[in-house]
């Protein structure tokens, strides 16, 4: 039998191999800049049943690939799915966003909570499977399919907060305050992502994201405490079970202490955000270590003449190592869909220098 992964770019990158094509997707590909992503976000009513829907979700994962040849498709579902299967009450408002009953140290939500997660696994996100499960039989094998979830101290943040958050103040508070205590939450999210990620993997994900979108906040101590060591756990645990499967970690925010994460998390390839300076990546971050990233968002948003100039400083700058195209954050919801098709051209062109 023909190794799938030597059909697919995304997956020979992860695995360590530079490829002469570089591989293409963004974070945030499928979604609101997508009129056929509108139509069927109208129809659908609250966007939790949309994830919990596996002919749309799986249909939705489906677009961006279709409608631009990217090299991997990721799952359409989100991060705060674990909160709801927790039992926690979880709604998306527009214009607002996530809206979450807030769990504080007084209340912290957690008798029974994963006894919750795992009759969630068999329901509500046995939905988020079936969606995998059917993007797997209708994908190609030259794209590959992307599995995800929070980190643990990302999906605590809107937990404890109640949504999304400009200081994070209710949570540095009482991850400071009362350690012991938050403990307990992070653990509990950790022994859940692992459930969920393992449940991805064995209905048909081929590489999984981990996102910390807000390790930022934390200072080094914290890092370590709150990102570091429940990532080595999740990672370690999938590894058990699953040797081959690609992680990638993306500690949005983390800077300096990216190569720390790596060394002590053993993910497989690490998501740099915006911030990240690439000559300073490409100098500290081993060149056996996969790179996936980080073109600013933004420049979708401006001329589209700019973005030759802008693609290949991120490309030059990686151009030695397994890597694979990506942005430094999600596709912003204002971009114009013929910009991505422009950026797609742009670093297919390159492959053929
Ligand atoms: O295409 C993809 O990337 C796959 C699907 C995906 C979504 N969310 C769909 C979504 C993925 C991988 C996510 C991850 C996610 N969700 C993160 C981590 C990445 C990041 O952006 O930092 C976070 C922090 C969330 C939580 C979340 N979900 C927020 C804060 C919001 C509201 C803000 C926003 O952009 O609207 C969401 C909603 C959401 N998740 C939408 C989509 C397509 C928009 C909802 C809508 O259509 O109304």
């Amino acid at each position: 039998m023909e190794d799938k992964t030597t059909r697919n770019l995304v997956l020979r990158n992860l695995a360590g191999n530079r490829t002469s094509a570089v591989p293409i997707w963004l974070m945030r590909q499928a979604g609101r800049y997508l009129p056929e992503y509108r139509k069927i976000r109208r129809a659908a009513g609250s966007f939790l049943d949309l994830c919990y829907s596996p002919e749309l979700a799986a249909e939705i994962t489906l677009q961006p690939v279709r409608r631009f040849g990217f090299d991997a498709a990721i799952l359409f579902s989100d991060i705060l799915v674990i909160p709801d299967a927790l039992g926690q009450h979880v709604t998306f408002e527009e214009g607002l966003g996530p809206v979450l009953e807030p769990i504080t140290p007084l209340n912290p939500m957690l008798p029974n909570a994963l006894d919750r997660f795992r009759n969630s696994s068999q329901n509500k996100l046995g939905a988020v499977y079936e969606t995998i499960e059917r993007v797997a039989d209708a994908k190609t094998d030259n794209c590959a399919l992307i599995g995800f979830a929070g980190g643990p101290w990302t999906v605590a943040t809107y937990m404890v907060e109640g949504g999304s958050s400009r200081d994070f103040q209710k949570i540095r508070r009482w991850a400071t305050s009362d350690a012991t205590s938050f403990e307990l939450l992070i653990d509990v999210l950790t022994e859940a992502t692992i459930i969920h990620l393992n449940a991805q993997i064995n209905a048909g994900v081929e590489a999984l994201q981990i996102f910390e979108s807000h390790a930022g906040v934390l200072d080094c101590f914290g890092f370590n405490k709150w990102v570091i060591k429940p990532t080595r756990r999740i990672v370690s645990t999938i590894k058990r079970r699953h040797p081959h499967i690609p992680i990638i970690g993306f500690p949005r925010g983390a800077a300096a202490q990216i190569p720390v994460f790596l060394s002590e998390t053993n993910v497989d390839a690490v998501s740099l955000d915006h911030s990240v300076s690439l000559n300073w990546a490409a100098s500290v971050i081993s060149d056996s270590v996969p790179i996936q990233g980080n073109l600013d968002p933004i420049y979708l948003l401006g001329d589209p003449g700019k973005l030759p100039f802008h693609v290949d400083r991120v490309l030059s700058a990686f151009s030695n190592r397994p890597y694979v195209f990506n942005l430094g954050h999600g596709v912003i919801k204002e971009t114009d869909p013929r910009s991505v098709e422009r950026l797609v051209e742009i670093v297919r062109n390159y492959n053929l220098r």
